[in-house]
């Protein structure tokens, strides 16, 4: 499916304001993808649908992960975070064809993973640091993104690592084991 397809698809499931930052994610990841070589189609099919289950309700997003067979550990399901990038992923594949990479980026995109393709790299970090994000700091992490794209999932890693202490919320393993990954295998 093409994209101009793909995004009236996801208008079915998207209020304006997810819609808008899923056609951002999607600019940045053409960017990131023509600055680190690779598929730039590829990536922002994937970037556009990143989120497209992120408005189903929380029991709905666990109906659909148990009656489909999708793995998320107790903590996941506990949680919550990551179970819309987990369904994404699925509905992806089933309704619109995309093959296992294009869909493994869509499901881990919320924590990482150790052993992330260029792909799966470039729509964890396009997500958090779309046009659409004002956050202190962002403007930093854009251009280390585009110099040093795993320093700047690290440091993504980090800060999302300190807000969730300082709010006195679970930290998934999932971002940490992703976080010791980079830092063991950085070039020196
Ligand atoms: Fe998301
Ligand atoms: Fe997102």
């Amino acid at each position: 499916m093409e994209i101009e397809e793909l995004k009236e698809e996801l208008k079915k499931y998207l209020k304006t304001s997810r819609y808008d930052h899923s056609i951002s994610v999607m600019e940045v990841s053409g960017q990131l993808a023509e600055k680190y070589h690779i598929n730039k189609e590829k990536v922002m099919k994937v970037a556009l649908m990143h989120d497209m289950a992120k408005e189903l309700p929380f029991d709905e997003l666990k109906n659909y992960i148990i009656k489909n067979n999708i793995y998320a550990s107790k903590m996941e399901m506990r949680v919550g975070v990551t179970l819309h990038g987990k369904v994404a992923a699925d509905m992806c594949k089933k309704k619109y064809g995309f093959d296992y990479e294009m869909c493994k980026a869509i499901s881990i995109h919320t924590t990482g993973k150790p052993r992330m393709s260029l792909l799966e790299k470039i729509i964890f970090i396009a997500d958090k640091i779309d046009y659409t994000r004002t956050y202190e700091g962002v403007q930093e992490l854009r251009d280390l993104a585009f110099q040093d794209i795993d320093s700047a999932i690290v440091k993504n890693i980090e800060n999302s690592i300190i807000r969730n202490i300082e709010s006195n919320r679970l930290i998934l393993e999932e971002s940490i084991k992703t976080r010791n990954y980079i830092l063991i295998n950085a070039k020196k």
